[in-house]
């Protein structure tokens, strides 16, 4: 089902899919791509109701993704910049709006569109040698694939200014600090981490994990009121499924669930 690509190593174990950037020569650098891989690579999985969570990794022992492709963006004009950040943001999208869940396994430096992607996943683990930041500046650009929009939404927009104005590059501890990533383990213990949680999800409701992801997705947009009014609309309609029958039999009945998407 999955087919081969140039820049990114996918594979599917049981019901989780991995995805591992592989340019490690370039720190695994975002070109164009990468970035039509990762939206390719997102759409199958998104077709593919088996797979139930996704981890998201960058080979090599350095670097997640040490950025956008510097040596691809040097001689751009502003359409072909814009046309970067925009198919940069796009490609992000789709992976935030992925049905199910999505893990960033930090395992190095993520740094501009690096740092960029893993905010588009919903939970970041770093390994304790990872580095984050936002470097544009110091290159005369800014953030073009949602660093702006993502980071101050997630650590608040005094520290994320911080971040963007500085170009600091901060460690695993103080992004943890800030609430950049969710938590910190040994670098050896990184993807078995991201697995363990992977499973967990995958052994509850898909459909009451993936609405559960729609409402925080999309209330996080609205105003409170509606906002409540679509966890309404998304808990009934819950209740039309095979996972909700099942779910509350099996608590019932004092057995395991099995749930099957439906
Ligand atoms: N693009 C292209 N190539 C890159 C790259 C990038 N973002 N990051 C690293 N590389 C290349 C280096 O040029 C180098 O290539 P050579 O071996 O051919 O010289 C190779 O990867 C290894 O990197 P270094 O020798 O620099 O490794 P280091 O250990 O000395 O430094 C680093 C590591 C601090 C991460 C450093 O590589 C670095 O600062 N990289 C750039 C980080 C950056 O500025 N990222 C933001 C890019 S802009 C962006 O992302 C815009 C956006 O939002 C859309």
């Amino acid at each position: 089902m999955m087919r081969e690509f140039n820049t990114l190593e996918v594979a599917v174990e049981e019901n989780i899919a991995v995805i591992t950037i592989n340019r490690p020569k370039f720190l695994n650098a975002l070109n164009t791509e990468v970035l039509r891989e990762l939206a390719e690579a997102a759409d199958i999985i998104d077709a593919d109701s088996s797979i139930r969570a996704v981890i998201l990794t960058g080979s090599g022992e350095k670097a997640f993704v040490a950025g956008a492709d510097i040596v691809e963006m040097q001689n751009k004009n502003v359409l072909e910049g814009r046309e970067f950040s925009s198919l940069g943001n796009k490609a992000f999208s789709k992976i935030e709006n992925l049905k199910i869940p999505v893990i960033a396994a930090v395992n190095g430096f993520a740094l501009g569109g690096g740092c960029e992607l893993t905010m588009a996943c919903d939970i970041r683990i770093a390994s304790n040698k990872a580095k984050f930041g936002q470097p544009e500046i110091g290159l005369g650009i800014m953030p073009g694939f949602g660093g702006s929009q993502r980071l101050p939404r997630l650590v608040g927009k005094g520290i994320a200014k911080e971040i963007l104005f500085t170009g600091e590059i901060i460690n695993a501890e103080r992004a943890y600090e800030i609430g950049l990533v969710n938590r910190i383990v040994d670098a050896t213990e990184l993807l078995v981490e991201a697995k363990k949680i992977a499973q967990t999800i995958a052994s509850k409701s898909p459909l009451g994990v993936s609405f559960t992801k729609k409402a925080v997705n999309e209330g996080t947009n609205l105003d409170l009121e509606r906002a409540v009014s679509l966890e309404v609309e998304l808990f009934g309609s819950l209740f039309s499924t095979k996972d909700q029958k099942e779910g509350m039999s099996a608590f019932l009945e004092k057995r395991q669930a099995a749930f099957k998407g439906e």
